[in-house]
């Protein structure tokens, strides 16, 4: 029960495969009470109501990019707990380039500004609105995902690298102001390539989930085991660590070169 008593926010559930998801469970068996948050079109494609049942939680839609929706969330949350939470998840990613298989020498600048927005700037307006609100606890502690694209070259992740970026260094920046104003830690983890709608949304996703697989001593992490991850961030076990952005990635980052590759 490493998160009795804990009260938090969970965004970017669509599906059962969702890194979200497996969060939302695992927070649910260690004792925390959560709202479940997705943008109004994925409530209505995603089965995140089975969810809810499972948790027993709430469900407030909000696009991440609107601050109205965010408030509307923040405030509904605050009402639903009888005041503040501790901690808040976000797993949100999206990008029309890629979507749309449009080439990283080939982007439409409309749809970067939404790569940037729903991926990366989203964080900053989670936390703003949180900020303004006083709506986080003393220690809490908000986690976001994010990709080792962000330090190294893959290719087919096109402008979600620059995002992946971007958000990291959100994470940081708001780290400072959050910590100093009330304690509250900010982190990313860069989790392993992982078989959800987004990530299978990659071109070339199974190659790279086959080569990070073999680079990592201890294979790619799955969901489940970023799960248990994010939990130990959102306990009271972690309340020193903030402002990182922190590999769940079986050992990938650190890599240079592994044999595997050199058998014949
Ligand atoms: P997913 O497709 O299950 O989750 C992405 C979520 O973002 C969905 O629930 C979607 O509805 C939500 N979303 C998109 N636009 C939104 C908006 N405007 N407002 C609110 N929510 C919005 O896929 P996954 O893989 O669980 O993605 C979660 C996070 O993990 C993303 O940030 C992703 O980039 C990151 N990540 C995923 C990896 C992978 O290989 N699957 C690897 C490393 C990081």
């Amino acid at each position: 029960m490493l998160l009795a008593g804990k009260k938090g926010i969970i965004f970017g559930a669509l599906d059962n495969n969702s890194i979200a998801w497996k969060i939302a469970e695992r927070a649910h068996q260690e004792g925390a009470s959560i709202v479940l948050s997705n943008a109004p079109v994925a409530l209505r494609m995603g089965t995140i109501n089975q969810l809810a049942e499972k948790c027993n939680a709430p469900v407030i839609g909000a696009d991440a990019t609107n601050m109205e929706d965010l408030e509307n969330l923040v405030r509904k949350a605050m009402e639903h707990f009888g005041g503040g939470f501790d901690f808040v998840l976000h797993s949100i990613g999206m990008s029309p380039n890629v979507r749309k298989k449009r080439d990283y020498t080939n982007l439409n600048y409309a749809y970067l500004t939404q790569t940037l927005d729903i991926s990366a700037i989203s964080l900053h307006k989670i936390l703003q609105t949180c900020y303004q609100l006083d709506a986080i606890n003393e220690w809490g502690s908000v986690v976001g995902l994010s990709y080792i694209a962000a330090q190294r070259t893959f290719p087919g992740y096109g402008d979600m690298a620059d995002a992946k970026a971007a958000l990291e260094s959100i994470a940081r920046s708001f780290g400072y102001h959050y910590g100093i104003k009330n304690k509250v830690r900010v982190n990313t983890i860069s989790q392993s390539p992982t078989a959800t709608t987004a990530g299978t949304g990659i071109k070339g996703f199974d190659d790279f989930f086959d080569y990070a697989q073999k680079m990592s001593p201890l294979g790619n992490a799955s969901a489940d085991a970023c799960a248990d991850y994010c939990i130990s961030l959102f306990s009271d076990l972690t309340r020193m660590v903030t402002m990182h952005n922190l590999f769940h990635d079986g050992g990938f980052s650190n890599m240079g070169l592994s044999p595997l590759f050199l058998d014949k």
